[in-house]
């Protein structure tokens, strides 16, 4: 046994500090979510590019809230940065890599918000190359036992090991409206590849070894189960909220959720925004109340997100919205009429350079409230200008401007 010196006592003291405010915080506090890519197949600059812009997205990432896109990786580079990846909120797509190990050992769900090709939430293509015969020989997806939405397509990874095994039917929703589209992996003949660890249930593994055994939570539970178990026995049964699998019965228990999560309990939804008072007889704002962001409920929307009109963090306000702060809050609110669109005048922006409207450029105008910089329309305006190749324009045309509440520059 040690003593412990004041110092230390001060210093657990402090880190508890830490860590009650981070839990104060909320679950995001501890989750660190990022963005995510939708680029398909594009190559990003220079490989060395597209790695490090991988590097960067990714990095301590625990939820990603688009796609997670693995593309392009040389043998040579670390994905070690993988590994805290647990939930991916729209598709997974790994394609085109040579690097011998995809590591995402910690990766639970993929909820297929977005799906590849319109169909598929896990896509393994092209993994191969075959002038240097170099591939992806593992696919560490051990903890992947939920895909709440979507398929799943392999295509082209000829030195990739050990994935013809898995039981898909126990990670897709076969319940969805939409059934599964499933292009599954076929043995290839890579004759390095281990045969799975003898233990693994089912034979079922992603990749030699006793620790890369297929973990079952759906084909193996009790009749009794409504979703997912934890084991074979009635009490494994996993409560109806949860998604992946789980500890144990409780809502609190889940690995993941399978709608919204709220302060570390699964729900359909999280808490309304408005509820109604009976005596009042109408809604009133709920003290309660949560916004959604992803599938969490948060007090507030974190910083760089603003309220949408359902409640939800968005990025940018859509539809007839516009930002707008109200009581301290950022809120996308309706439009009063058009939505308030501010364009660049003659000698500003991409109009830099010009010295006139004309047919070329008066589609620009097209719902703009305000215009920075000037109006200029002089005769070659509306009769064209062959020496500048600059066709004819209808009067009619210039209505684009009836929009228009405010111009900072000249009109002549
Ligand atoms: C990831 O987290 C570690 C430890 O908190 C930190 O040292 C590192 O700089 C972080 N990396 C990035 C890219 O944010
Ligand atoms: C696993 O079991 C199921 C039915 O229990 C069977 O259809 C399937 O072929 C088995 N898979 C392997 C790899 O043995
Ligand atoms: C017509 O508009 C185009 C595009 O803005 C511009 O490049 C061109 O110079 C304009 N022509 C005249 C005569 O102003
Ligand atoms: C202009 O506004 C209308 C009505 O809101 C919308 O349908 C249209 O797409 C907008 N056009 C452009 C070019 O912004």
């Amino acid at each position: 046994m040690t003593l412990r010196s004041p110092n230390t006592m001060a210093a657990r003291f402090l880190t508890w500090i830490t860590l009650t405010s981070l839990l104060c915080l909320g679950v995001l506090a501890e989750k660190k979510v990022c963005q995510g890519f939708t680029n398909h197949l594009n190559l990003l600059g220079s490989k060395e590019d597209h790695y490090q812009n991988m590097v960067k997205t990714y990095s301590n990432c625990t939820v990603v809230l688009e796609n997670l896109e693995i593309t392009y990786v040389e043998e040579h580079r670390d994905l070690s940065f993988l590994q805290s990846i647990e939930e991916v909120s729209g598709y997974v797509l790994i394609a085109l890599n040579t690097a011998p190990k995809i590591p995402l050992q910690n990766l639970r769900i993929i909820r297929g918000h977005a799906l590849y090709e319109g169909k598929f939430a896990l896509s393994v293509l092209a993994n191969f190359e075959t002038k240097t015969g170099q591939g992806t020989t593992e696919l560490l997806l051990t903890s992947l036992t939920e895909i709440l939405k979507g398929g799943v397509k392999f295509s082209g990874n000829g030195k990739l090991c050990n994935v013809e095994t898995i039981q898909w039917f126990d990670i897709v929703n076969t319940e969805d409206e939409h059934k599964p589209s499933l292009e599954l992996p076929v043995a290839g003949n890579n004759p390095n590849c281990k045969k799975c660890h003898s233990k693994c249930f089912n034979g079922s593994c992603w990749a030699s070894g006793k620790d890369n055994c297929q973990t079952l939570t759906k084909l193996n539970c009790a009749q009794q189960c409504s979703k997912r178990c934890k084991g074979p026995s009635p009490s494994d049964c996993c409560n109806e909220h949860c998604a992946a699998g789980c500890t144990g019965p409780r809502p609190t228990d889940c690995l993941a959720c399978r709608a919204f999560q709220d302060d570390g309990v699964c729900k359909d939804s999280c808490p309304g925004l408005q509820r109604y008072d009976p005596n009042l007889h109408q809604l009133v704002p709920n003290p309660h109340g949560k916004y959604n962001f992803g599938a969490t409920c948060v007090k507030s929307c974190p910083h760089n997100y603003v309220v949408s009109d359902h409640g939800a963090c968005v990025r940018t306000c859509s539809g007839n919205t516009y930002e707008k702060d109200e009581g301290g809050v950022r809120k996308c609110v309706k439009c009063d009429g058009l939505c308030p669109k501010v364009c660049n005048g003659l000698g500003a922006g991409e109009l830099t350079h010009t010295l006139s409207i004309n047919a070329t450029n008066i589609g620009f105008f097209k719902n703009c409230t305000k215009i920075n910089g000037d109006i200029t329309i002089i005769k070659t305006s509306i009769h064209g200008d062959p020496f500048t190749k600059t066709p004819k324009m209808e009067p009619a045309q210039l209505d684009v401007f009836k929009t228009v509440k405010e111009i900072t520059g000249e009109i002549s």
